[in-house]
């Protein structure tokens, strides 16, 4: 039965009949990447694609907070790859990185994710092999654990968002993880989609109440949406609940990696239309939907709190813990290099200009701590003793964003530039501007080699990454 089903899934009857529209998800959680195409832009030609089970995005795996996942993964990409379950705390052989927790998953090849499911929120999943590459294809999905006692809301809607760089012909421009990219911001696309669909507008009601799960899944692009009058409540943040508060200075800023999940309120007429507009980058400010109120739900809104029940994490004893500094550095414009040619009245020091264009040689753009690490496979960056806390002091040495994301564990996001955090942060991806200091705080509970790293995906893959082993 299994088998058959398998067989069917990996026939081109299946691919094609999703192709056409026609998006079955298997009974049970199978994914299955593979060539495929997608209607990414309305009216225009198809895009050639890389997909789970056909899809763009991946389906939503939907689960129960307390339940054991059971993923069944068969590559039918002509190259390896593996998944990863971003954001979930779970054994570190179920991770999904290659050479690091398991071996890459060969073409053809087959690979039964198992893990429980301690934590209820929204996360999300996407190969950790070529990620430059396969996740910029369509390889990405939303992993949704609901609470046991959900908030009641009227519709519970997952915008997964992304970022395309499209030819004229919309294909998926090639030149994964090129030095220009690498260097700078990473892969910037020139197309936004939501759900792998550049949206038209997004059908709303009067009076009823939203749960809007956002997902960043770009390469690269930042997302900080603003909602107008629609005044947003941020109930989570990478599937952690904290305080209910309206997002800082209007708009919910979103790192590549990051998720946050929002309780809308729709307190709009009918025939309004409620705009939501991208303002992260000054110079590319644009509208990414109209909403549009169709109808009434309600007269009477719902109105109850929507604080979420927490997570059981482990919170970290910040008087015993260890502080460890981390230093980011690298990249164009390095401010490094240029405090050394200004100490230096003006006068470049030809010995770092060498180092410089030598690493940038050899794909190393981005340093941890002085180390520039391009591989999963790796001597740890850090060996962390398995129960005790430990504060990251994270210093953004560079001149970029950087989105940093630490594999199997939850942290504290305790300070940025010594303020304190407030609304009681957890996470497992914290965005880092230009020049930032930010403190993280977490308990080493679980054992294993975790990646850590930045999400944008050209400057992991050009040495922003490293290895916490916990023993
Ligand atoms: Cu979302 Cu190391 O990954
Ligand atoms: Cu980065």
């Amino acid at each position: 039965m299994r088998l058959s089903r398998r067989h069917f899934l990996a026939g081109s009857a299946a691919f094609g009949a999703a192709a056409a529209g026609v998006h079955a998800q298997p009974a049970g959680k199978e994914l299955v990447p593979a060539p495929a195409r997608a209607a990414i832009v309305p009216g225009q030609r198809e895009t050639d694609v890389w997909a789970f089970n056909g899809m763009v995005p991946g389906p939503v795996l939907r689960f129960r907070q307390g339940e054991r996942a059971r993923i069944d993964v068969t590559n039918r990409l002509a190259q390896e790859t593996t998944v990863h379950w971003h954001g979930l705390r779970l054994p570190n052989a179920m991770d999904g990185v290659p050479h690091l927790t398991q071996p890459p998953i060969p073409p053809g090849g087959r690979f039964l994710y198992e893990f429980d499911l301690p934590d209820a929120g929204t996360f999300w999943y996407h190969p950790h092999a070529s990620s430059s590459e396969q996740v910029e294809r369509g390889l990405a999905g939303a992993f949704i654990v609901e609470e046991r006692e959900p908030p009641e809301v009227d519709r519970d809607v997952v915008w997964l968002l992304d970022d395309w760089r499209l030819t004229q012909e919309a294909a998926v421009a090639g030149e994964f993880g090129n030095m220009m990219d690498a260097s700078h911001a990473g892969r910037l696309g020139n197309t936004v989609t939501i759900n792998g669909r550049v949206p038209e507008r997004f059908a709303v009601q009067a009076g009823e109440r939203l749960r809007l799960r956002l997902i960043n899944a770009a390469n690269a692009r930042v997302f900080g949406l603003a909602f107008g009058d629609l005044a947003p409540t941020v109930v989570t943040l990478d599937g952690q609940p904290l305080e209910p508060h309206p997002p800082p200075a209007g708009r919910v800023v979103l790192g590549p990696g990051m998720r946050a999940d929002l309780i809308l309120d729709i307190a709009a007429p009918t025939g309004a239309t409620l705009p939501v507009t991208d303002t992260f980058y000054a110079r590319g400010r644009y509208k990414l939907v109209d909403m549009a109120v169709e109808g009434t739900r309600r007269v009477s809104p719902l109105t109850q709190p929507v604080r979420l029940a927490a997570n059981p994490l482990s919170v970290p004893d910040l008087s015993a813990a260890e502080r460890i500094v981390i230093e980011l550095g690298g990249g164009m414009m390095d401010p490094r290099l240029m405090r050394a040619v200004r100490e230096r009245s003006g006068q470049p020091d030809p010995e770092m200009i060498r180092q410089f264009r030598e690493r940038m040689a050899a794909g190393q753009v981005w340093t941890l701590n002085g180390q520039s690490v391009t591989q999963h496979q790796h001597a740890p960056l850090l060996t962390l003793r398995r129960g005790r806390s430990y504060v990251f002091a994270m210093n953004n040495d560079t001149a970029w964003h950087h989105p940093m994301h630490l594999h199997g564990m939850t942290f504290r996001v305790l300070s940025r530039n010594g303020q304190a955090v407030p609304h009681g942060e957890w996470r497992d991806t914290t965005l880092l501007d230009p020049g930032e200091r930010v403190e993280i705080g977490f308990v080493a509970d679980n054992p294993g080699d975790w990646m850590f790293h930045c999400h944008v995906l050209e400057h992991q893959e050009a040495g922003m990454m490293g290895t916490i082993r916990v023993t």
